[in-house]
């Protein structure tokens, strides 16, 4: 099973590094294809927890290589201490992290960009979203633009100048980029050694017969171009920006991976048919543990929606199914699974229907019975009571992929294999 891909199928959050992390012991290696600083995989390993946010969750196996794609946006400030917290945590990164010469760069400048915008849709205000812009606008800086120093800085002085300019940012942030220009350049210059051509890297890898496996971020319905417009992140989490992310193409990839909580969570802005606000929302909340791993922030929670888990299930084309954080709806009476919306009491095909006014849908739900009974304790699938059985199935039926993995707590042992 050469190459594995790992995907959020909801907005983000779905546990992909719990998951990354355990399909990891067979890894030789682990790529990631779009998005930087803004996502939060979250580890618990042997009570200690690991917030990785750039470098693949393949880092924590001691004989795993690790890329950053091209596709991805690079935070060199972040990285840098991203790198400084997996030292305190004994693991050696030595040698282990190859960041490809044509990945973006995020620079201080398009961090002031996002302060200054990105509070409309409820940004992680990372500044991918200016990032990806400026790679849009041909205007970006590149990993490979590290190499030369003097032009770097020259280059940001410029585009710092431009920014002032165009009104791109407060003018008042002014001497905080000024001040974070000597860090950014520290630390670009402490990832010049990790920079390599990541195509040939891969495709080596993949003529070798190597185990890889594809880490995604974010979520499918963030997606820039499938998800909740303009509610979204900049890049493409879904299974075809690995395409143009890594270089690798699609028929490569045998095995597509949906991971998906046992309800949702949204964070930040934007559409959520089935949000919750009561106490079972709360519960949810309190329950999960529902913080934003990157900013903090609060999660939005509610029941299950099979309506957008379809509509990801379709346009990913997962083979198969993790379900993630069950033993969450463990005390919990009845459960609801949202099967369909509806507008004025005509039901709507599909979530694409939806899409463009999800705000005005209402869920129409199916209610099934709780387990009341604790999961967190099982070793088995065997073990889980009929009525969280009965829960995987109808998802299962719904969705039509198989879910072959179900999560029941954070540490590593907590998975179930159906
Ligand atoms: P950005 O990616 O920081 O530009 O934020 C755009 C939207 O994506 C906001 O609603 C964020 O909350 C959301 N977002 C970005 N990264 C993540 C993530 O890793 N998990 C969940 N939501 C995210």
């Amino acid at each position: 099973m050469p190459i594995t891909a790992v995907i959020g199928g909801q907005w983000g959050d779905e546990g992909k590094g719990k998951i990354v992390d355990l399909l990891c012991e067979d890894m030789d290696l682990v790529a990631r294809y779009q998005g930087g600083a803004n996502a939060g995989h979250t580890v618990n390993i042997d009570g200690e927890t690991i917030i990785l946010h750039q470098v693949p969750s393949g880092i924590l196996r001691p004989d795993t290589a690790c890329i950053l794609g091209h596709g991805m946006v690079v935070d060199p400030v972040a990285l840098s201490e991203e790198l400084d917290i997996l030292a305190q945590h004994n693991i050696s990164t030595q040698g282990r992290i190859q960041i490809s010469y044509a990945a973006h760069i995020v620079t201080p400048v398009h961090k002031a960009m996002d302060r200054a915008t990105g509070h409309v849709i409820g940004t992680t205000l990372r500044g991918i979203g200016p990032a990806y812009a400026d790679k849009a606008r041909r205007l970006g800086v590149r990993a490979v633009d590290l190499r030369d120093t003097p032009q770097l800085r020259e280059y940001l002085l410029g585009r710092l100048e431009l920014g002032v300019k165009q009104g791109e940012f407060e003018p008042d942030e002014l001497d905080t980029v000024n001040r974070e220009l000597e860090t950014f350049l520290a630390a670009a210059d402490r990832l010049v050694p990790m920079l390599g051509d990541s195509i040939s890297s891969l495709h080596h890898a993949i003529d070798t017969k190597k185990n890889i496996l594809i880490e995604g971020a974010q979520g499918t319905l963030l997606d820039i171009d499938l998800g909740t417009y303009p509610f979204v992140t900049s890049s493409h989490p879904t299974s075809g920006g690995i395409a143009t992310g890594l270089g690798v193409p699609v028929q490569q990839i045998d095995r597509l991976i949906g991971i998906f909580k046992s309800y949702t969570t949204r964070v930040g802005e934007g559409p959520f048919p089935t949000e919750l606000n009561d106490e079972a929302g709360d519960r949810l909340q309190t329950e999960g543990a529902e913080f934003g791993a990157t900013t903090g922030r609060k999660r939005r929670c509610g029941w299950f929606d099979a309506v957008a888990a379809r509509y990801s299930c379709q346009i990913n084309g997962f083979s198969e199914l993790a379900l993630t954080k069950l033993d969450v709806l463990d005390q919990f009476d009845t459960l609801q699974i949202c099967i369909a919306y509806e507008i004025n009491g005509t039901q709507l095909p599909g979530f694409s229907a939806a899409i463009h006014h999800l705000n005005q849908v209402s869920p129409v739900y199916v209610e099934l019975p709780g387990w009341k009974s604790d999961t967190s304790s099982l070793k088995s699938a065997e073990e889980l009571p009929p009525a969280a059985r009965n829960y995987i199935q109808r998802l299962e039926e719904l969705l039509h992929v198989p879910i072959a993995r179900v999560s029941v707590g954070a540490e590593r042992n907590q998975i179930l294999t159906l």
